[in-house]
């Protein structure tokens, strides 16, 4: 059975839910996936960084808290992140980037993508922010090395949105994507309804942890710009920057607004589209809309996220389910680990090995 040596790069919720993953159900999804996952690299801006290249014990660093882990003083660990050397030196076949999105430049993540790129390794990532500003360009580099650059959490955690317009939906044409893609904003549009006020609602957000710390990339539309960016680009084929899209969010609507949309038959929702016009190229916006009852995001509530694909054979087809969460989204690093296997690895003699095999092979 093949082996897939990973490096993790960010040490947060995400890549340490991928951890407990592996480290908990390893075995059985070797034995469904056939192929086995271990880690030889993890790197954390404050726990700093540890290798072993014959595979890391990762239950002793799931036991420790999440805010006391260091590795400092551990064999193979160092209290430096030592990201450019971990991802272009330390050998391993997949990078899986989770460290935080800079909507504005994509760093440091765009630089740790296009590091391991260029030495060579698969990338899987949850970040938006170089797939927002620079999938063109690491998609080319992806390629000009042989490897893979998969990245579904950038839009929806582990519902598979990407995949889903990609893959199942060969032979017809996608006109338009509209979503509601993100929690935070959904929750507390439902909360108005109920006349809870603006900041009230966003407490309650934060403390069910749907927003972001500082809210204001979820209540002013910011993350679900980057998100339409995305699915224009991906599946719309736009090469759109943040100021193509409009953008506006949700701060300018009352309980008030709310409860006479629902005593109308209608409901607020911060709704991101991209649409293609009449002479190819494609309009892309995030804005409140008062959709009808009867719309397919009309009833997502909560802090649920859905995505409604416009095609010309099938009509609306709409995908639900989370957009957020440290399982859900490491699920999607496990997702673009089989596509990776799938695509560069699987029932091809011809294809590079995995790096356990290689060096069987070179024995
Ligand atoms: N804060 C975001 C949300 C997380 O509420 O959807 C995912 O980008």
């Amino acid at each position: 059975m093949g082996r897939y040596d990973l490096a993790l790069i960010g040490f947060g919720g995400v890549n340490r839910a991928l951890a407990e993953l592996i480290s908990q159900r390893g075995d059985s999804l070797a034995e469904e996936l056939g192929f086995a996952l271990r880690v030889v690299a993890i790197t954390d801006l404050r726990a700093g960084s540890l290798v072993d290249s014959d595979g890391i014990d990762l239950a002793p660093l799931l036991a420790a808290e999440p805010g006391e882990l260091k590795f400092a003083g551990l064999p193979g660990g160092s209290a430096d992140p030592r990201n450019e050397w971990v991802i272009r030196e330390v050998p391993a076949d997949i990078v899986a980037e989770a460290t935080f999105t800079n909507p504005t430049d994509g760093e440091p993540a765009l630089s740790h993508v296009r590091w391991a790129l260029k030495a060579g390794k698969h990338v899987c990532t949850t970040n938006k922010g170089p797939v927002a500003l620079a999938a063109n360009e690491l998609k080319l580099l992806a390629a000009d090395h042989g490897v893979g650059f998969e990245f579904e959490g950038s839009v929806l955690s582990g519902t598979p949105i990407l995949r889903t317009a990609q893959r199942m939906f060969g032979g017809l044409e996608i006109t338009g994507v509209q979503g509601i893609m993100n929690g935070t904003s959904n929750y507390i549009l439902g909360r108005l309804e109920e006349g809870i006020d603006l900041s009230a609602a966003i407490v309650e957000a934060q403390k069910l942890g749907y927003a972001e710390a500082d809210p204001t990339a979820d209540i002013e539309g910011h993350d679900v710009q980057l998100k339409v960016m995305i699915l224009a680009n991906e599946i719309l084929g736009a090469d759109l920057c943040r100021e193509d899209v409009f953008c506006e969010g949700i701060s300018k609507i009352t309980p008030e607004d709310a409860r006479d949309a629902v005593s109308k038959g209608l409901r607020w929702k911060l709704v991101g589209s991209a649409t293609r016009r009449a002479d190819g190229t494609v309009d892309a916006r995030v804005a409140p809309l008062a959709l009808p009852g009867d719309h397919p995001l009309a009833g997502i509530s909560g802090p649920v996220n859905a995505v409604a694909f416009h095609t010309d054979l099938l009509g609306t087809v709409t995908v639900s389910g989370p957009g957020a969460g440290r399982i859900e989204t490491a699920y999607a690093l496990l997702s673009d680990i089989i596509a990776i296997h799938q695509h560069h690895h699987a029932d091809d003699d011809t294809a590079p090995l995995p790096r356990v095999l290689q060096e069987t092979h070179r024995g």
